[in-house]
């Protein structure tokens, strides 16, 4: 199904984390497809398929498909381009898939005759991944530079921007600039429970360092009054 993307001006992405379709429809049932997009990842989809896509798209809601595709380009891409027909407004794949695998997933989407395609994005080294981590898998260099290498890459790969920290992002933004988009999770609005997050940054922070988009979960998901907590996220960024 495709559906077409929305006018929503909103940078707040929901991340939908629910074990099946109704709790996420639930949730999205308490939201406002103008004040947030929602993101949809690896557990939603593995349950409830595409039939979720369509059920938020229908409410009006702009989706990002978070499924991190890394494969072979040609399997990549195809993927990119089913995931574009189903009508998702972002989707992303792993730089570390390497330069013929964006740019093939790039090309497939460009085959699409569809207005406006999905902004393609990728996952550099993982925020869950330490310096000891990398070395373990045979990597010389640490997280920093890693990011900022693969960034690079994928910028000139045909990628829309990156999924990075909100403490990377001043950085990336001054080096790749406004039209290379950054998608930052990791985001605690004041007053919120870390939960398991490490390296929180508060809406307003992210922003003023450069992100475009921020994913924000439990916080909005878990609490009592979700859309009151989105409204006051937006309040906190004007
Ligand atoms: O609930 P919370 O705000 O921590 O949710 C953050 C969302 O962003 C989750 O869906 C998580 O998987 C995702 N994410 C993240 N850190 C990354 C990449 C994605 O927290 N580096």
């Amino acid at each position: 199904m495709i559906c077409p993307k929305t006018t929503c001006l909103s940078p707040i992405i929901v991340a939908l984390d629910f074990p099946d379709v109704a709790s996420a429809i639930g949730m999205a049932n308490r939201l406002d497809p103008a004040m947030c997009r929602v993101k949809v990842g690896k557990e939603l989809f593995t349950r409830a398929g595409p039939a979720v896509i369509d059920a938020l798209q229908s409410k009006g809601f702009d989706v990002f498909l978070d499924l991190k595709f890394h494969d072979i380009p040609t399997t990549t891409a195809k993927a990119v381009g089913v995931a574009a027909r189903m009508g998702v407004w972002m989707v992303n794949v792993h730089a570390l898939g390497g330069r013929r695998m964006m740019e093939a997933c790039r090309e497939a989407l460009e085959q699409q005759s569809l207005k406006p395609l999905p902004l393609l994005m990728a996952v550099t080294i993982l925020t869950s991944m330490s310096d000891t981590d990398l070395q373990e898998i045979g990597f010389k260099a640490g997280t920093n530079e890693m990011v900022q290498h693969l960034t690079a890459l994928v910028a000139n790969s045909g990628m829309d921007g990156v999924v990075c920290s909100a403490q990377e992002a001043s950085v990336l933004k001054c080096s790749h600039g406004a039209d290379f988009k950054l998608v930052t999770p990791g985001i605690r609005p004041t007053h919120s429970s870390a939960d398991d997050q490490c390296r929180i940054v508060t809406p307003l922070e992210a922003i003023q360092n450069g992100s475009d988009y921020l994913v924000i979960g439990r916080p909005i998901t878990q609490a009592d009054e979700p859309l009151a907590v989105l409204k006051a996220v937006l309040v906190s960024l004007n």
